[in-house]
């Protein structure tokens, strides 16, 4: 077994568990502990239980790593190899009993704040429908051992597109106007709360494509690895400088068919 395969086996066994944590929880209620960047943007203790026991087993396993997640501080120093952690991705689905949230783990080498940075695993968790993704880099992406291929498609007006929406009112609006300009342009547009999930929508093919604006590194660092190695060209998402950014996952020709069309709807995003 490679050194890249005890990893990935690692990050399996640490989100199985802080699935089963958080499905756990969830089913004796769960409530807004806080909020972010808006009202809207909500934190709850399940999330900061579930980061703290990711973070722990982490730890324990890989004394000398970084670890940079959603809900606590940052490690202040890391070595080679830092853990990007969003505990419950589509935490709002969550807090509402909707069965698409997820455990989002990366292991990312380099420095993540610098051009040099490589994201080796990915694991993608979705508790609620025992769905397990992973990927390593170079090795290819799989859903619960069966390897996976994104879309085909190459018209975008016969694509499945899947994309976000971040909390603030501001980016909101702008994003509202995006959608309406693309909704007459394809298949149809999904929005489903777990950017980490849309990504492995992307590599199983459920999406043809996705793209948002505006998601942080916890969101995209696994589900954009996994959504690569299943043959999707992914537009950013790798290490921490790509927060903030344009993400655009699927086919190499939808991709370069959505940025031919996209600088009208998407550029107010990013400016
Ligand atoms: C959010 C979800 C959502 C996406 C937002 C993310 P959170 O993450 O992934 O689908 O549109 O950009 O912030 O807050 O649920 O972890």
């Amino acid at each position: 077994e490679s050194e890249l395969e005890r990893l990935r086996a690692l990050a399996v066994d640490v989100a199985l568990e802080a699935g089963a944590l958080a499905r756990d929880r969830r089913l004796h209620g769960v409530e807004v502990a806080d909020t972010k960047s808006s009202p809207v943007d909500v934190v709850t203790e399940v999330d900061r239980e579930v980061e703290a026991v990711v973070r722990a087993r982490l730890a324990a396993a890989r004394p000398d790593d970084g670890f940079f997640g959603e809900e606590s501080s940052p490690t202040e120093s890391a070595g080679d190899f830092t853990w990007i952690v969003d505990p419950i991705d589509g935490t709002v689905n969550y807090l509402y009993g909707i069965p698409a949230y997820a455990v989002s783990i990366a292991l990312v080498a380099g420095d993540p704040a610098s051009d040099a940075y490589a994201t080796l695993v990915g694991v993608v968790v979705n508790p609620a429908l025992g769905e397990c993704f992973t990927a390593v880099r170079g090795g290819g992406a799989e859903l619960g051992g069966a390897p996976l291929a994104c879309s085909t498609q190459t018209d975008l007006s016969l694509a499945l597109v899947g994309t976000g929406f971040g909390y603030e009112a501001d980016r909101r609006g702008r994003q509202a106007v995006a959608w309406a300009a693309l909704a007459p342009r394809v298949r149809d547009l999904r929005r489903m709360g777990a950017a980490a999930l849309d990504l492995c929508n992307v590599a199983a093919g459920r999406y043809d494509l996705y793209y948002e604006a505006g998601t942080n590194a916890w969101d995209h660092a696994a589900g954009a690895l996994i959504a690569r190695e299943a043959g999707a060209r992914v537009t950013g998402g790798e290490g921490l400088r790509e927060s903030r950014r344009l993400v655009i996952a699927g086919p190499e020709v939808l991709v370069e068919a959505f940025e031919r069309i996209a600088p009208a709807e998407v550029a107010l995003e990013l400016g």
